[in-house]
């Protein structure tokens, strides 16, 4: 089984780089392949070659809330994942883990398959309570919730787009970690990694035991770098 390699564009790149985007990866042998861009750019990149996906989105349906755009209309499209509690969303929008949870809901209810995005930040890891963090961040979004299909990916806040990566073993710990916290919530389940992914450690991280595929930000821009990453772990 090839590993799921996921590139978060953020809000990066215009209109004619994602138009060239969408030519590089339709002409290449790429599987196992999901794009998340801005939402003004999903429309554009639908394909047959691989599903979209987006970065966050409301958890009412309808209503009055100028400038969101809701898991249902994003259903309605046909978005398929969609990014939920990525950090900088927390960190930044300060999304609360009740906004994690109301998101993570909706989503589900209207058929789109959740990336639910958990990591710690480096003040826990140096207490060595990146277990503690990451689980109650599971478990309060996860609560009850039976959930058909999932995709976790965890994502150390201090890796984000620093440059740095935990050491192997601790990758391989936390993923079959989350697999034991999640277990009760759903028997389809991938657990990726996130932070500071490259073409230099890609391969090696895929390698890891537990490591179902990548969450891919910054390395993930140029479409022949993202060619590049998947023909070192295909
Ligand atoms: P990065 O971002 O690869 O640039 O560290 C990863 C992410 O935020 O998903």
């Amino acid at each position: 089984m090839s590993k799921l390699l996921i590139a978060n564009l953020k809000m990066n790149l215009e209109y004619n780089d994602i138009l060239e985007y969408k030519k590089i990866i339709e002409k290449s042998d790429i599987t196992n392949f999901i794009i998340c861009p801005s939402n003004i750019y999903l429309t554009t990149l639908l394909s047959k070659k691989y599903p979209v996906c987006a970065q966050n989105g409301h958890y009412l349906d309808f209503g009055a809330f100028t400038g969101e755009v809701s898991f249902k209309q994003l259903k309605s499209i046909g978005v398929e994942y969609c990014l939920i509690g990525h950090s900088e969303r927390r960190n930044i929008f300060d999304e609360s883990d009740d906004d994690v949870r109301r998101k993570l809901n909706s989503c589900i209810e209207n058929g789109i398959i959740p990336i639910l995005c958990v990591g710690e930040h480096k003040k826990d890891r140096e207490n060595e309570l990146e277990k503690e963090v990451v689980s109650e961040q599971l478990r309060y979004a996860l609560d009850n919730l039976k959930v058909d299909k999932l995709i976790i990916a965890y994502e150390p806040v201090w890796a984000i787009g620093t440059g740095l990566t935990p050491i192997e073993e601790d990758i391989i710990s936390m993923h079959s970690y989350i697999k034991s916290v999640v277990k009760d919530n759903t028997k389809d389940v991938k657990v990726i990694y996130g932070g500071s992914v490259n073409e230099t450690n890609i391969k090696d991280i895929c390698s890891l035991d537990n490591v179902d595929g990548v969450l891919i930000g910054g390395a993930s821009n140029n479409p022949n770098n993202m060619l590049k990453m998947y023909n070192l772990v295909k």
